[in-house]
């Protein structure tokens, strides 16, 4: 048998060994939150946007966002039909009612005909996802924005590095946030980030993450309901030694790709995603479409590698067919993907010649 090759995981070097334990000796005291600090610095830095609130995990990030804009029970908010449940979930915990939007069959990110569709007098925002690391369509997302007086969040959880137009994703929205789990490009174990240029709109998410803190009356006054959503000291010095790495891990992602893109390109029954001209994927998760199998072939498919030790993954089901939401269109793209999609390993720890075992068994079995 040959040895297991991953879905995901991250790459760890002396760096993240010493960043983590200057923090577990050091980060302590008058220095309990300098790894959070300069994490937030550089990755605004990174990204290109003034504020940064780091949290335990971009769920939360998600939650800020939504929650800070703010958004309520009267209003509705545009989301891609197909996401991990996170992104909608962070939407509802507000009371916001999801709309969810169709997806492109080239990116599988959200389709902005389908975001103006969807627009009622009740929209207030649009959460858009970087699908698995490929940007969205940042030009026709914000024209529609601008044109509805929208607010748009970027969920960019797996898309660090990636850029639309020469310009990195989480730049674009009102805010975006970023994922530092296990299985994303930057990792920490779990860790999120949540950024805007919106100094207000900063403030607003900082008092929530904070518990509503503001120490105005007397030292641990809370002026409003919030939450404990701050990350931990050890944990941001493990997201800030993977950040300075950014750009080697995504070289990496894309090495990968190009193996597969190599092997798989001219196979029929296989389409595979690939970044639009104009736009730079990090390929966090490469990603392919069966077009002539059926659900149940696919997830044989998947079995089968599974047997073998390859670990892949199917692709998301419909959030709005999850029975905390309606669905109000039917979404045929997104269907179709979630029914054929497959997205391939791409750990870090992985070689070319494992990219060339996972391209012949699933030659084989195809
Ligand atoms: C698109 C998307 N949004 C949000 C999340 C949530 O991130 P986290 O696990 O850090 O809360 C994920 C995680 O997989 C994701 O893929």
């Amino acid at each position: 048998m040959n040895k297991r090759i991953s879905f995901a995981g991250p790459s760890i070097t002396d760096k993240e060994i010493s960043y983590v334990l200057d923090a577990v000796q050091f980060g302590w005291y008058e220095n309990y939150d300098n790894y959070t600090k300069k994490l937030e610095k550089a990755v605004s830095e990174y990204i290109g946007v003034n504020f940064a609130i780091a949290t335990h995990c971009c769920t939360q990030a998600l939650h800020l966002a939504a929650a800070a804009l703010p958004l309520g029970e009267d209003d509705e908010v545009i989301v891609a039909d197909f996401s991990w449940v996170a992104t909608a979930y962070a939407v509802a915990y507000t009371g916001a009612t999801c709309v969810f939007a169709d997806i492109d069959p080239d990116t599988w990110t959200i389709d902005p005909e389908s975001i103006r569709k969807a627009i009622t007098p009740k929209t207030k925002a649009i959460m858009l996802v970087h699908t698995f690391g490929h940007p969205a369509e940042m030009d026709e997302i914000m024209a529609i924005a601008k044109e509805h007086d929208l607010f748009v969040i970027e969920d960019a959880a797996p898309a660090l590095g990636a850029e639309y137009k020469g310009k990195k994703t989480g730049s674009f929205g009102n805010s975006s946030c970023f994922s530092f789990q296990g299985a994303k490009m930057a990792v920490s174990g779990e860790g999120g980030i949540f950024l805007t240029n919106d100094e207000e709109y900063y403030n607003r998410a900082l008092l929530l993450a904070n518990m509503g803190r503001t120490d105005s009356k007397a030292v641990f006054w809370s002026d409003s309901l919030g939450y404990q959503y701050t990350i931990g000291n050890l944990t941001a010095a493990l997201a800030l030694a993977q950040l300075e790495r950014a750009e080697d891990l995504m070289k990496k992602k894309r090495e990968l790709f190009q193996r597969y893109y190599d092997h798989l390109k001219d196979i029929k029954d296989i389409k595979i995603v690939k970044e639009k001209e104009d736009c730079k994927s990090n390929y966090c998760y490469p990603s392919i479409l069966l077009p002539k199998h059926s659900r149940e072939q696919r997830d044989h498919i998947l079995y089968q590698l599974k047997q073998s030790n390859i670990h892949a993954r199917p692709a998301f089901p419909r959030m709005s067919c999850f029975p905390e939401f309606e669905a109000r269109f039917d979404n045929p793209v997104a269907t179709m993907v979630e029914e054929k999609g497959i997205s391939l390993p791409s750990a870090a720890n992985m070689t070319q010649e494992d990219v060339d075992l996972v391209c012949q068994k699933l030659i084989t079995l195809l």
